[in-house]
């Protein structure tokens, strides 16, 4: 039994002193929030980092299944990342699969018990929504999955071709349902903050999406705590549908969501479901090896250096002691961390699914995930463009 997925009546939750496993102090004097949330985080005992993250048996062998921060949605924990499959002659990605190399990975995952899949309209300009849409459309049931997709990128050139202008929320909701073949999505997320746009307008617009059906929840992506919680604010203060999720970038190489964001998701109440969980193959393989994927993703380049190497042989080692697959152990670490929901991952081959369910039941020791976590140093804020 993973620690991840426990027998109903959810266990007593632990202290949090307990759970918290804050990264590294920046050197230097911290910005007084960080250096609050850090103080604190060894000492506090009404903040619940467990709040809203209710855990329920689910019915499929393999996989139990979660409610997604406070939302009523039961989720696998492993959401499958969309951005692997689209047509490569479209959008930024040339390393993504085409459709029929896609669909048995999609297939998989429904046969193993995934019931949560991530995409934005933006992937592939568009085709990794159509290639998902299909396939969960011939290989699921439509009631069982939690479908989530994204908003804010450019889809074509010119005025209102992007961002979270009311324009382009209303018609990005239609492309994205007509794209994925359904008249709902579970999640809709805004992929950044659009600093060019009044915060009122996008939460007005996103609770009219909801308002109209097209999505039950709403989401949000990589952004600044304070962002985030100023459109919380917004919402709330007009009575408008709040953000039920935070999508951010956390992995054993970037943990910088330590300090603020994964705080103030847990003492609200959202869920979090960090994208580039494995950063995008790194923890996945030995220090130095490529892939096609890794020699063309240019957004990858931006976000990992040097100073990764000793985290990632760690993994190597622990996973050669153990008998597993590195990419077992750094999701074993992320699927465990006191924070996350569920993280997105991306498959690119079977065996990926199978490490990925794997990671659900390798129960890492404290000195396992010490070893791991201590390498670590404050890495620059990346991700947020
Ligand atoms: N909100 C955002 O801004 C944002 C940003 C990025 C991603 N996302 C979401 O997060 C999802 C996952 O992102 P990601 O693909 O970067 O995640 P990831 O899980 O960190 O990386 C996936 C890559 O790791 C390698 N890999 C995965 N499992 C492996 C295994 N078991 N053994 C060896 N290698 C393995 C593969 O690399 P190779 O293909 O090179 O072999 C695969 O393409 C995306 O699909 C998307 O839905 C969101």
């Amino acid at each position: 039994m993973s620690r991840f997925l426990p027998t109903e009546p959810p266990p007593t939750a632990k202290p949090a002193a307990a759970r918290r496993r804050p990264v590294p102090p920046c050197t230097g004097t911290p910005h007084p929030a960080v250096k609050h949330h850090l103080d604190r985080a060894g000492a506090s005992e009404s903040y619940d980092p467990d709040a809203g993250h209710m855990r329920r048996r689910g019915e499929r062998a393999g996989v139990e299944y979660i409610k997604l921060g406070a939302t009523g949605l039961d989720v696998s924990p492993i959401c499958l990342g969309g951005m692997s499959y689209g047509e490569s002659d479209r959008g930024n990605h040339t390393w993504t699969l085409d459709e029929e190399t896609s669909r048995p990975l999609i297939r998989q995952a429904i046969e193993v018990g995934i019931n949560f899949f991530d995409t934005a309209n933006v992937y592939s300009a568009g085709s990794g929504e159509e290639i998902l849409g299909r396939a969960l459309a011939d290989f699921a049931r439509r009631d069982e999955i939690v479908l989530a997709t994204k908003v804010h990128g450019r889809m074509r050139p010119g005025p209102n071709g992007g961002g979270l202008s009311r324009k382009a929320i209303l018609a990005e909701i239609d492309n994205s349902l007509r794209r994925l073949g359904t008249d709902y999505v579970d999640l809709y997320q805004i992929h950044r903050w659009d600093g060019r746009m009044p915060v009122e307008e996008t939460m007005e617009a996103l609770h009219d999406v909801v308002k109209a059906g097209k999505a039950l929840h709403i989401g949000a992506s990589s952004m600044y705590a304070w962002q985030f919680a100023k459109a919380q604010y917004t919402a709330e203060r007009h009575g408008w549908t709040p953000f039920v999720t935070m999508q951010n970038h956390l992995n054993l190489l970037y943990r910088e969501e330590e300090r603020e964001m994964l705080p103030l998701c847990a003492d609200q109440g959202v869920g979090v479901i960090p994208w580039s969980p494995l950063a995008r193959g790194r923890l996945a393989r030995g220090w130095g090896e490529s892939s096609a994927r890794s020699e063309t993703d240019e957004f990858g380049k931006t976000l990992y250096g040097e100073a990764d190497r000793p985290i990632v042989e760690e993994v190597g080692r622990i996973a050669d002691a153990r008998g597993v697959t590195r990419a077992q152990v750094a999701l074993a670490w992320i699927v465990g961390h006191p924070d996350v929901t569920a993280p997105i991952v991306g498959a690119t081959k079977p065996g990926h699914i199978e490490d990925a369910v794997a990671a659900l039941t390798l129960n890492l020791t404290e000195e396992e995930i010490r070893r791991l976590e201590q390498p670590y140093t404050p890495r620059p804020v990346a991700g947020f463009a």
